[in-house]
């Protein structure tokens, strides 16, 4: 179980809030200047990562005050019981075992008795061999053709996951084509028949529940037209295969169970990539490069369980973290990758973080009296330099920001690289140093003295923007997997200290739940009155218009 321990109570709080006075009233210039040891003392090495955490508004004394605000927090506990099955999501009282499916050293990991290992090894050895049928073409579609498109049906924790990966590592790619589907919106689905054939088209409908709305009309909609081109019901074995907890849901769809790979309730939806819901990464990678993608997350989990607080990454992003998100009041934090394949990083960690966090009740169902978790944002650089860094530098908002850059790329074409990172190197400079009104006078001196004065004020930035650089040496399976892990590791962390339950979504379902009552009253013409004004008005216009 985990304590509950409401963090604004700590000694720590007390004294990080004052010490925050002090803070304030700092420019981080200064810091660098006040210590020649800042950057080796506030970076961290972990294998082909590094992470420089220099440029946050913090000080010794900032670090010594989180670390003793996790452990006041009782985060080495929280740790151990989420690596040894403890039921810590207790709304669903159910175990948070994500680990347990990229546990590569295979130590045994206990549910209710169970060693899940054996389990996990056996739906990892089932996914090697129906990967590798269907690469190397020994599988066959229903007219004895190789399979050459792979479609995904799945949303949210079904869909993100395997989508950012597939994209981050698309250099590795091979021959079999990629499609993911999950709005319910037909145009998705629609628009992805059109690319393929059903001969030579694998659907994997990927739920965890196998209930959700969306996929199980995508994934009928799919069968429909897949029945439509000739093939026949016992065809399906040959096209259809599921990724899902919920066997008798598979088989009432029209899956053959042996075509199903399993996982189960101790995964969530969003930390589910590791189990069967990645099958397309092993598809479209194979299967060895999917093991380094678990080796890499491996890594970081053993990094996470084992290194002191001090120098543990997850747990000191998570503090910075929470240094701006409760004491300096920041609202949002941006996740910007300097890597074009990277383009879905941070859509995957906003369901990640703020489905995990995005909570306001705590441990003990008490409404909380701070903030929890951030509004997660980003897109690549350089785009974003081109659409909403102008706000990052000199808006009225402080908006803390982890750039994420790889040393080596994938497509070294003339300067390219070297333009994309001295981009990268000089953003964080910028946003630490701004530009003084001084300097600005200065690029300034060929003007008159009332248009200098004029000028001026808009061209001069505060700096004093706090920014994390996370520079790897490659985008390779391994590393990636260890920056998932990290980011994981790091939302689990803030979780502990804000007392909340990290592992549920009852937020999401009220919408669900109402729209399972609307779509009844949509089927014919009749006036709806059930509703407020405003949704009556809303739904008896679409009636009236479509
Ligand atoms: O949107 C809520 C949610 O339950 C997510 O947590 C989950 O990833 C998604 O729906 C999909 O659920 P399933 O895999 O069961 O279809």
């Amino acid at each position: 179980m985990l304590s509950k321990i409401n963090f604004t109570q700590t000694k720590a709080y007390e004294y990080l809030s004052s010490h925050l006075v002090d803070i304030s009233e700092k420019h981080m210039k200064e810091l660098f200047a006040a210590d020649p040891a800042r950057f080796e003392k506030f970076s961290v090495q972990f294998n082909d990562i590094f992470v420089d955490f220099s440029k946050n508004r913090i000080n010794d004394k900032t670090m010594a005050l989180l670390v003793q605000l996790a452990k006041e927090c009782d985060l080495e506990n929280a740790i151990n019981a989420m690596f040894n099955g403890e039921a810590i999501n207790e709304t669903e009282n159910r175990a948070v075992l994500h680990t347990a499916l990229r546990n590569r050293s295979n130590t045994p990991v206990y549910v209710d008795g169970k060693n899940v290992m054996e389990d996990v090894n056996e739906v990892l050895g089932k996914m090697k061999k129906f990967s590798e049928a269907i690469i190397s073409g020994t599988w066959k579609g229903y007219t004895g053709k190789a399979i050459t498109d792979v479609v995904n049906i799945g949303i949210g924790g079904s869909d993100l996951g395997p989508v950012m990966v597939t994209e981050a590592l698309r250099s590795y790619k091979n021959h079999l084509n990629l499609h993911f589907v999950s709005n319910v919106d037909g145009t998705h689905i629609a628009e992805t028949l059109k690319k393929v054939n059903p001969e030579t088209t694998l659907f994997l409908i990927a739920s965890k529940t196998f209930t959700t709305q969306e996929t199980m009309a995508n994934g009928h909609s799919a069968r429909n037209w897949f029945l439509a081109s000739g093939a026949t019901e016992a065809d399906v074995a040959k096209h259809f295969a599921a990724l899902s907890t919920n066997a008798e849901g598979v088989s009432k769809f029209g899956i053959d169970t042996e075509n199903m790979f399993g996982f189960w309730d101790w995964v969530g939806g969003r930390y589910s990539l590791w189990s069967a819901i990645g099958m397309p990464i092993a598809l479209s990678i194979g299967f060895d490069k999917f093991e380094e993608l678990l080796a890499g997350a491996h890594e970081m989990d053993k990094h996470f369980r084992e290194t002191e607080f001090e120098k543990n990454i997850p747990v000191i992003l998570a503090l910075i973290g929470i240094w701006y998100n409760n004491f300096f009041e920041a609202e949002t934090e941006a996740i910007l990758p300097y890597d074009q394949y990277m383009h879905r990083f941070a859509a995957y960690f906003q369901q990640g973080d703020m489905e995990s966090n995005g909570k306001h009740v705590d441990r003990s169902g008490n409404e909380v009296n701070y903030q929890t978790g951030p509004v997660i944002w980003g897109e690549p650089g350089t785009n974003g330099q081109h659409a909403f860094y102008q706000l990052i530098h000199q808006g009225t908002k402080l908006i803390p920001c982890d750039f994420i850059a790889p040393a080596q790329s994938h497509n070294p074409l003339g300067q390219h690289h070297q333009m994309l990172l001295s981009n990268f190197f000089a953003q964080t400079e910028a946003l630490m140093n701004g530009k003084t009104e001084e300097e600005v006078l200065a690029e300034l001196s060929g003007k008159s003295e009332a248009e200098k004065s004029k000028i001026a004020p808009f061209k001069v930035f505060d700096g004093n923007r706090p920014t994390n650089s996370i520079l790897v040496k490659k985008i390779t399976p391994k590393v990636l997997g260890s920056l998932i892990a990290m980011y994981e590791h790091k939302i689990f962390v803030q979780g502990v200290i804000w007392n909340i339950f990290s592992f549920d979504q009852w937020g999401v379902e009220l919408g669900k739940q109402l729209a399972g009552k609307i779509l009844p009253e949509l089927k014919d013409d009749a006036d709806v009155t059930s509703h407020d004004s405003s949704t009556n008005g809303l739904i008896n216009l679409y009636k009236a218009w479509r």
